[in-house]
């Protein structure tokens, strides 16, 4: 039988290579990004929309999976004109690109959409996003939305995978500074969230895939936390916990360094995958175990 085809643009960052390794044996896979350094990603600018049109067509896919954003906060406040681009114009033009081919399309979102006022947010909250990262991810779900003949929208939280080399996020980030030798971490004690790792991420959105389930969704691990708690965690798995000290901070301490505004809370509930019975999502802390014992096996 011949494998379906996916297009994945954006593939060369940390939920991309889950992406890659989760549905590599049973499709066949065109990855690409501007970051081409393995011998699966070639090289396509999704901003250079006619090279992205073009690149597509000639792969002739039946699924569009459009990645590709700036996902540094910090980049996005200071660079709003090139997020705006790259994180809702080229989600315009995909979607474009996958109309024409009369295809779905499959965008991530982010937890970050939402204000942080509340608590818990499930799919029928209305998003209030506050900085420009969080506004150009909303702007690309709206056009998706109302656009795209088909799609699957998943709001992702805070994100781990990928590994020491892909991965820019907080669980690296804390490992980073573990490795450096540090014996006391600055932790913010003011942000609530939910993890969510890139390969059950991908697992889950291949189900909602498989089954033809078309939507927006939340997708993230199961069970809330917060930022010291993650920490916490990390150093007790790595068994730390009596040799680095956590020192609790509240968001101010970090002004300079992390200015983007965040949600307080950027928890999510994956309301719409429960009702339809394909929350396959695992908890955070066996996900964290699992990754720390994969990726980070001889790191420290
Ligand atoms: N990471 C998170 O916490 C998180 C949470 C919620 C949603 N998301 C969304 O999930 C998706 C995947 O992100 P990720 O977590 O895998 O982050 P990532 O590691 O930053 O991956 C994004 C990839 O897109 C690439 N890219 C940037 N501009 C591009 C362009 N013009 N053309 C082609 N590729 C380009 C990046 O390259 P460079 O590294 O060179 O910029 C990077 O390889 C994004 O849409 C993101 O907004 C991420």
């Amino acid at each position: 039988m011949t494998k379906k085809k996916i297009y994945i643009s954006g593939c060369g960052g940390m939920l991309g290579d889950a992406f890659y390794n989760t549905f590599k044996n049973e499709f066949e896979l065109k990855c690409t990004d501007i970051n081409d350094e393995e011998d699966w990603i070639s090289f396509l600018d999704i901003n250079k929309f006619e090279d992205y049109k073009k690149d597509v067509f000639s792969f002739y896919p039946n699924y569009l999976f459009h990645l590709g954003a700036y996902t540094d906060l910090e980049f996005c406040e200071l660079n709003p004109e090139k997020t705006y681009i790259t994180n809702t114009k080229s989600v315009e033009k995909a979607t474009q690109i996958a109309n024409q081919l009369n295809i779905p399309i499959l965008y991530i979102s982010t937890a970050g959409i939402f204000d942080g006022k509340k608590q818990i947010y499930d799919e029928s909250d209305t998003p209030n996003p506050l900085g420009h990262y969080a506004k150009s991810k909303y702007f690309g779900e709206l056009y998706v939305q109302k656009n795209a003949n088909k799609f699957i929208i998943c709001r992702a939280g805070w994100m781990m995978g990928g590994g020491p080399k892909k991965d820019k996020k907080f669980v690296n980030k804390i490992l980073k500074q573990i490795k450096s030798g540090l014996n006391s971490l600055n932790v913010v004690n003011d942000k609530i969230g939910t993890p969510t790792y890139t390969i059950d991420f991908a697992k889950n959105v291949k189900k909602i895939l498989e089954l033809e389930y078309w939507g927006l969704y939340n997708l993230v691990c199961e069970g809330f936390t917060s930022r010291i708690e993650v920490c916490r965690y990390i150093l007790d798995h790595l068994k730390l916990s009596s040799k680095i000290n956590i020192n609790e901070v509240n968001t101010s301490f970090f002004k300079d360094e992390y200015f983007a505004i965040r949600p307080d809370s950027e928890q999510l509930i994956n309301k719409k995958l429960n009702q339809k019975s394909i929350n396959f999502m695992r908890d955070w802390k066996l996900c964290l175990s699992e990754y720390l014992d994969k990726d980070f096996k001889d790191y420290i």
